[in-house]
């Protein structure tokens, strides 16, 4: 045939008739049940080839130009292993352990996460832990908002395989036990909230956590609540209230309110317990001899004036109201207590308003506003002089002050 005189609406007809085919041939391979989707038999090597190069291609794209922030912070590497525990552990076990042999039945298997810093930059990671992978079993993570969430997770897996011999002190599995000498009736929740929230004579795992410690018992509850109804935004304790019965909530908030708040650091406690009045003032008195060192001076007292000034009177200008106004712990049950509480956590929160987290209810609304007003350096520093007071006590109304 010569195909010059090939006409176009032949060519048509047969690429018609392949297209054709081609469809019968898939629909009947589909249809028949021919392909084995059984998790029991491995996919053919190309298939697996073909899923792989799809998904390093997939992940390498869309994590380029994700922005890595400052990982070598202990309080996220903290709040990364603590939720680790809870929420990855049941597929990908702890570093270094084998994975448990029901897991190990899926397909692709959940690999152990421990040579994970090695193998994955942290941007990598990151997007994997908050977007998850399809058809794997590899759950997104559940609020789109909480991207300071996944970096703590992201801390965490970044830091293996070094810190994987110290996971259990990370993870607080350690400050479970002998904690709390009047358990709720719900004393196996407790355990689980102990890992990360304050126990008996220790503070929170990290400062990333909030203290729960005095707090209003009817804020407590509501949090609990407003967490286990997707209200509140956040990864770690959204599935952690979830599985509190309203009756384990009223127990846990009613602790939490009588638990005093103390300064008390589970490193510290034990140390310092052992020392006579006598050795304290010896040792006092040794260590405000020695020169200073950078790096370990208090917090800068400009910053602590600054956060003050805002605190206790507002910034007119900018439309901030003082802070203590709703937040001396004198005024609503359903405001927290901010006095004593730690910075990072303070800051974190007021970061979640100015995102757009936390506007679900008519309390988060109010704070809304308030967020909205400040900047970066003035969150900074109220955060910083907050911190800074005695646990739970804060200074005399400011309203009363500013009239003296
Ligand atoms: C229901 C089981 C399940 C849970 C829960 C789970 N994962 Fe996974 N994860 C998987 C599976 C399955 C894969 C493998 C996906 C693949 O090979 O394509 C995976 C893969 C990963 C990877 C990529 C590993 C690599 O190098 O390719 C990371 C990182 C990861 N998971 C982190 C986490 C973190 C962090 C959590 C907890 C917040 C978590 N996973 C919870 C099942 C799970
Ligand atoms: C894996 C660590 C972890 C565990 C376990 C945990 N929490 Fe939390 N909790 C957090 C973090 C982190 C936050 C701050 C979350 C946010 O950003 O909203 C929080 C917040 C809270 C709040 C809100 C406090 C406030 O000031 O608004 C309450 C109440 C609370 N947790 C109670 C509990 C109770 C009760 C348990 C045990 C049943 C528990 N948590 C277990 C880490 C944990
Ligand atoms: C008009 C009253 C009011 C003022 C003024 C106010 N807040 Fe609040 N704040 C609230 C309420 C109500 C909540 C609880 C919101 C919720 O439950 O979602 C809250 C919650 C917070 C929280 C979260 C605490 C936690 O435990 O989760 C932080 C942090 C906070 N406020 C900081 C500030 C700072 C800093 C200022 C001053 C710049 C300020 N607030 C001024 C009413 C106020």
């Amino acid at each position: 045939m010569d195909l010059r005189n090939l006409h176009w609406t032949t060519i048509a007809k047969v690429a018609g008739l392949g297209t054709g085919l081609l469809i019968v041939v898939g629909a009947v391979f589909v249809l028949s049940g021919v392909y084995n989707v059984a998790a029991s038999k491995d996919h053919l090597r190309i298939t697996t080839w073909i899923l792989t190069l799809i998904r390093e291609r997939s992940i390498a794209t869309r994590s380029f130009k994700i922005e890595v922030p400052a990982l070598d912070d202990e309080s996220k590497i903290r709040l990364g292993a603590s939720h680790y525990e809870g929420g990855c552990v049941p597929c990908h076990n702890r570093p270094g352990e084998e994975i448990s042999p029901i897991v190990s039945g899926m397909l692709p298997p959940p690999p152990n996460l421990l040579e994970i810093g090695k193998h994955r930059p942290p941007e990598k990671i990151f997007w994997i832990v908050k977007h998850g992978l399809k058809y794997t079993g590899m759950p997104a993570w559940t609020n789109v908002l909480r991207d300071d969430e996944v970096w703590a997770l992201t801390a965490f897996l970044a830091s293996l395989p070094a810190t994987a011999g110290n996971y259990g002190e990370l993870a607080g599995l350690s400050r479970g036990q002998g904690n709390a000498r009047e358990e709720p009736a719900n004393g196996r929740a407790l355990n689980v909230c102990v890992r990360c929230h304050e126990g008996d004579g220790m503070s929170t795992n990290g400062d990333r956590v909030p203290r729960l410690a005095g707090m209003p018992e009817a804020y407590l509850l509501r949090s609990l609540q407003e967490y286990a109804q997707g209200a509140r935004p956040s990864g770690v304790m959204e599935p952690v209230a979830d599985l509190l019965s309203e009756e384990a909530m009223r127990e846990l908030a009613a602790h939490y309110q009588a638990l005093p708040r103390t300064r008390a650091s589970g490193v510290m406690e034990p140390v310092a317990d052992l020392l006579s009045e006598e050795a304290m003032r010896e040792l006092a008195a040794h260590y405000q001899a020695l020169p200073p060192v950078a790096g370990t001076a208090e917090p800068d007292p400009e910053q602590l004036r600054r956060g003050e000034a805002i605190a206790r009177r507002g910034i007119v200008g900018q439309g901030v109201p003082a802070c203590l106004s709703c937040h001396s712990g004198r005024q609503s049950q359903q405001f927290p207590v901010l006095a004593g509480q730690n910075a990072a956590y303070i800051e974190e929160q007021i970061r979640l308003w100015r995102r757009g987290g936390r506007i679900g209810t008519p309390y988060g609304r109010i704070m809304a506003a308030v967020a909205g007003a400040l900047d970066e350096g003035q969150i900074e520093d109220v955060a910083a002089y907050l911190a800074s007071l005695p646990p739970g006590r804060a200074p005399d109304a400011p309203v009363a002050e500013a009239g003296r």
